[in-house]
């Protein structure tokens, strides 16, 4: 039909959980919710690290308070594969639960996600891999997360390892999208700096990203596609910046003061206004480029994408400065009177200083990345390309091995 590719470049979307409840002390409200929802007995997903500091404790007592059935899965890892996910999903199969509890960082909720589909549509994890292969809604997942990073609570995408392969692959789809985000606070005053500092600023990353991929109306696809990613729009701007800001105001507090409530609410909240963000607008080079360095460098996610922003963004500088230009600002940077591409380069500098204030490596030699390796590093970045696509400037092999040599 005439027209049509111009009526959808002129339109936008904006997806999310289908509710989030945040505050200090909503996890204890767990059972309340899933009662109004008539839903009677849970599979929550956790890890040794949640069983020993309570937290499973907490979300089962509010559980059994309501009367609402609870098992629980305690196999996720933080870098979880396939095997994690396969092993919750039998557990789901011999427990029955009709709905499932993502309880952790990022991995857990993501590994609660998958299970869902697999529990719900059979088959296992490895049949998911990509986007759109989950065929319709699972049971509900309630994502309750500990750590203030990822989003994973509002998005539409879990991030598996393929151990066959060696590689860490997303699966994409919107009925992933968790039922409902729990996101209280005090669940992440038990997180240790490092841990703070490393998913804080992949929180960062999340916003900057988010903020400065091409716009919805840039976005060059046929008509009936039905990405995961379709720019940036009005809502994920208005999102990322309160989210860069926040994060400006309270990462560095709530990694010195980690019981600094105030400190730890900005985050957790700049955390979900991130994943609100990106999960719609989409993300770009510095994560295409950590899913090689972090499986070369056993390094964590969020370290690997907060240590290569900067380097990212004094590359993307060029084709969007007055973007750069106002994160400067908002994470609080005098950009009074400067010009765009100056003003913009204190983007990179605020960045630097932010992760050297917190105790994040500043160059890929720190974390292990040899010289040699760069070029195959960068190979494999450029197969992300439902990321890249996204990008203001144009990134084939040549730019990203570009930008790892620059952050050697
Ligand atoms: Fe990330």
């Amino acid at each position: 039909m005439p027209g049509m590719a111009n009526a959808l470049r002129a339109t936008w979307r904006f997806s999310t959980s289908d509710e989030i409840l945040f505050g200090c002390g909503t996890a204890e409200r767990i059972g309340v919710e899933a009662r109004h929802r008539h839903l009677s007995r849970a599979l929550i997903v956790a890890d040794p690290n949640m069983v020993k500091a309570g937290l499973v404790d907490a979300v089962r007592r509010s559980l059994d308070e309501s009367q609402v059935e609870s098992h629980v899965f305690e196999g996720s890892a933080p870098e979880p594969g396939t095997m994690a996910v396969n092993a919750a999903a039998d557990a789901a199969r011999a427990v029955k639960p009709d709905f499932i509890v993502g309880l952790g960082g990022g991995s857990n909720m993501d590994v609660a996600k998958v299970a869902a589909a697999v529990y719900t549509h059979g088959g296992s994890a490895g049949d998911y891999f990509g986007e759109n292969r989950v065929p319709g809604p699972t049971v509900p997942v309630f994502a309750v997360p500990t750590t203030a990073g990822t989003g994973s609570e509002v998005t539409a995408v879990a991030v598996i390892e393929d151990e066959s392969r060696h590689l860490k692959l997303a699966v994409a789809s919107p009925f992933l999208r968790p039922r409902l985000a729990i996101v209280d606070p005090l669940l992440t005053l038990s997180c240790p700096a490092k841990v703070t500092a490393e998913s804080g600023i992949d929180a960062l990353v999340h916003a900057v990203e988010a903020y400065t991929v091409i716009g919805y109306d840039a976005l060059d696809l046929p008509p009936d596609a039905r990405p995961q990613f379709t720019g940036r729009q009005p809502i994920t701007d208005a999102l990322a910046e309160q989210a860069i800001r926040l994060i400006g105001q309270h990462l560095r507090v709530a990694v010195y003061q980690p019981k600094n409530i105030a400190a730890r609410e900005g985050m957790h909240l700049a955390a979900l206004l991130a994943g609100m963000a990106f999960s719609s607008a989409g993300l770009g080079a510095a994560h295409a480029l950590q899913y090689p360095v972090g499986a070369e460098t056993h390094t964590s996610h969020g370290l690997g994408t907060g240590l290569l922003l900067p380097y990212v963004v004094a590359y993307l500088l060029p084709a969007a400065p007055e973007t750069f230009a106002r994160i400067a600002g908002w994470l609080g940077e005098d950009v009074d009177g400067m010009s765009a591409f100056d003003a913009g380069e204190l983007c990179v500098e605020a960045i630097q200083r932010l992760k050297r204030d917190i105790g994040l490596p500043m160059r890929l030699r720190d974390i292990g990345v040899r010289e040699e390796r760069i070029r195959s590093l960068a190979e494999q970045a450029a197969t992300y390309q439902r990321l890249l696509r996204m990008s203001p400037r144009p990134l084939d092999v040549a730019g990203l091995e570009q930008i790892l040599r620059s952050a050697w």
